[in-house]
């Protein structure tokens, strides 16, 4: 049966740390766009969603967070992470469902929250929603919510990096909210193989579940490669010059 929630990563945890986090994908992409549009985290306390191996988690305890809360539904994605920093105090990870998870077990309101690749594994809109609404109810007025995601309108692509099809083969046009893609991944120096599979939701699904659970300053970034990467690893991250595949999604809640 085809998984599309969180527990595939406890199956592929070992992979997805030695390969993706060293990838051109992380810090040719990613890690430039987190960096410009998440904002000065020093003193402050963060919910990291969906941490999976704490890479975010690490990052932000290092950009100076008092405290940064990493939660997951992967209990190994989670056991991958606490043996990463021994050397981090304010970092404390759980394993829970993001929709369901009981946020007031965390003493301290969040200042910001991150999510990345969360919102996509949501089956339904009520658990989009859920994802959503069930942290925010736990994060300051005035503060952040911000997310990464697959770009909702380029759903269908193929890269030297990634490579991913719906599922049914059905064409771009044809899907509809909620339908599942699956994604071929080629990571790190050994070439290492990584698939799962997500849901597709159009841009509107998302901001009709921010405004929901009460944000406003909906605004949606593109992920572009740097220049040094781009210098570095040329056509592995050309395509996303003009087609990114990855998109943030920022909101401040009211
Ligand atoms: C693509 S990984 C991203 C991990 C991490 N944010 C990163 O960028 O390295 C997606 C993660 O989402 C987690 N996940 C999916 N659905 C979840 C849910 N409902 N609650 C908590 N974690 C979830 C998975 O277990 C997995 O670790």
């Amino acid at each position: 049966m085809k998984k599309t929630n969180g527990t595939q990563y406890d199956h592929i945890s070992t992979q997805y740390l030695h390969g993706v986090n060293e990838s051109p994908d992380r810090w040719g992409l990613k890690d430039p766009s987190f960096d410009e549009h998440l904002g000065n985290v020093a003193g402050k306390v963060v919910f990291d969603l969906a941490c999976g191996n704490g890479y975010y988690t690490r990052k932000l305890a290092r950009a100076g967070a008092r405290k940064v809360h990493g939660i997951d539904i992967s209990k190994q994605m989670i056991e991958e992470a606490k043996k990463q920093d021994a050397d981090l105090p304010n970092i404390s990870y759980n394993v829970g469902d993001v929709a369901k998870f009981d946020f007031n077990k965390l003493k301290e309101q969040a200042d910001v929250i991150t999510a990345i690749f969360l919102l996509n594994y949501a089956d339904s809109k009520d658990t989009l929603a859920e994802l959503i609404e069930n942290p925010a109810r736990k994060l300051k007025s005035g503060g952040k919510f911000v997310a990464m995601l697959p770009h909702p309108e380029l759903p269908i692509f193929d890269y030297p990096l990634q490579k991913t099809q719906e599922i049914n083969g059905k064409p771009e046009e044809e899907l509809k909210p909620g339908d599942v893609l699956r994604t071929h991944m080629t990571y790190g120096t050994d070439k290492t193989q990584t698939s799962f599979n997500f849901h597709w939701w159009p841009k509107e699904d998302y901001e009709h579940a921010l405004r929901k659970a009460g944000f406003t300053n909906i605004i949606w970034h593109p992920v572009k490669p740097t220049k040094e990467a781009i210098a570095k690893v040329g056509k592995m991250v050309e395509p996303e010059i003009n087609n990114p595949h990855m998109i943030i999604l920022k909101a401040t809640k009211i």
